[in-house]
């Protein structure tokens, strides 16, 4: 049996949470430049759609993590596999991610960043699932809060499959 995906938040609505994510962060940056950190592979699509609609200077840069271990190494450590290019040192850094779950990729990596004594650092996410957080994270840009449940599309992936879903959906997986 194939996978089941049903929709759950639709390409217009993205599309419109993006607009307005956009407006409100060009005008809390406004007479400033930012530089978006894409975190690869998930928020590729995202970070690309946001930086289009932005109205200040943008800058952009890549990085790519991966968490160590497995669940029951509670440390929350993330290995860089790719760093960024530039350093973000007196730079206006926002972090774009696709979906905030537990928290702890992102709490460790805006520790490792913040040591690069950026101007400012802030948080941005597609999606985020509160429920699921172990560890606090102060998230100043939300695309959507979502219940707990296992979404692709838009740049997320099951298996890496899925990220070129134009929406977001939930993932049923089929049987073999
Ligand atoms: P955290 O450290 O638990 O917050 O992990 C967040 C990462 O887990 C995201 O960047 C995704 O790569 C992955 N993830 C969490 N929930 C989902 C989901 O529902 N679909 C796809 N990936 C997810
Ligand atoms: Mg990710």
């Amino acid at each position: 049996m194939a996978d089941k995906i049903s929709v759950m938040i639709s390409e217009e609505e993205i599309e419109k949470r993006v607009r307005e994510l956009a407006d409100q962060i060009s005008k809390d940056y406004a007479g400033e430049e930012v530089l978006l950190i894409c975190i690869l592979k998930g928020s590729v699509f995202f970070t690309c759609e946001l930086a289009k609609r932005l109205t200040i200077p943008v800058k952009l840069d890549f990085m790519s993590v991966s968490s160590y271990g497995d669940a029951t190494v509670s440390s929350g450590r993330v290995k860089i596999i790719k760093d960024l290019d530039d350093s973000i040192e007196g730079k206006n850094v926002i972090v774009i991610e696709d979906i905030i779950d537990s928290g702890r990729t992102l709490a460790h990596l805006l520790a490792v960043l913040k040591v690069r004594q950026p101007k400012s650092i802030k948080l941005c996410t597609l999606l985020d699932k509160p429920s699921r957080r172990e560890v606090e994270v102060k998230v100043d840009y939300v695309g959507v809060s979502i219940p707990d449940a296992f979404v692709v599309g838009y740049g997320l992936d099951y298996a890496q499959k899925y990220r070129n879903l134009p929406y977001i959906g939930v993932l049923e997986l089929g049987k073999e």
